[in-house]
């Protein structure tokens, strides 16, 4: 439990490399990203939300929540699911599946199942790393929305080694 940047890196680095990870950049997210650069996007994002907010974290939990926080893995155009049915939907069934393929925690599984919140009533965030990736899925989430340009594959990419850097 400490604030350790490269402990963080070293995490998120190892599951870019994994390929069933790699597999969600199949996935279509927001406006010009997919699932893999939004959840490297969130990833960093809800470590820098600890950073600034002082909190310290376990950074292996933090990675792994955030990575996999939507590891829904289908389109969800082509399963023709509205917003809402989505929305409310598919963090049981990503943490589901990254339980199945990647053995999670209970406080992982927390982060997963409550990243939606306040939408999903009932799965409240139950630790500092579930309240940042919830926060930092907003975050993205608002600025792929708003300036889809910012969040492109590549800019996360870039994002990244900046990152990894600093
Ligand atoms: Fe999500
Ligand atoms: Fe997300």
């Amino acid at each position: 439990m400490t604030n350790d940047k490269k402990l963080f890196t070293e995490e998120v680095k190892k599951l870019l490399h994994d390929p069933r990870i790699l597999k969600l950049g199949a996935f279509p997210q927001h406006h010009g990203s997919n699932t893999l650069a939004h959840c490297l996007a969130v990833a960093m994002r809800s470590f820098e939300f600890a950073e600034k907010l002082g909190w310290d974290i376990d950074e292996r939990e933090l990675a792994r929540g955030a990575m996999l926080h939507d590891y829904y893995q289908y389109d969800i155009k082509k399963e023709g699911l509205t917003p809402f049915q989505h929305g409310t939907s598919h963090p049981q069934i990503a943490m589901e599946k990254a339980d199945k393929d990647f053995h999670l925690s209970e406080k992982e599984k927390n982060i997963i199942r409550s990243h939606m919140w306040p939408l999903t009533l009932g799965h409240p965030p139950k630790s500092k790393e579930a309240i940042l990736v919830s926060l930092a899925d907003k975050d993205v989430a608002a600025v792929e929305f708003s300036k889809p340009e910012v969040i492109r594959v590549k800019k996360v990419v870039d994002y990244f080694k900046e990152f990894v850097k600093k």
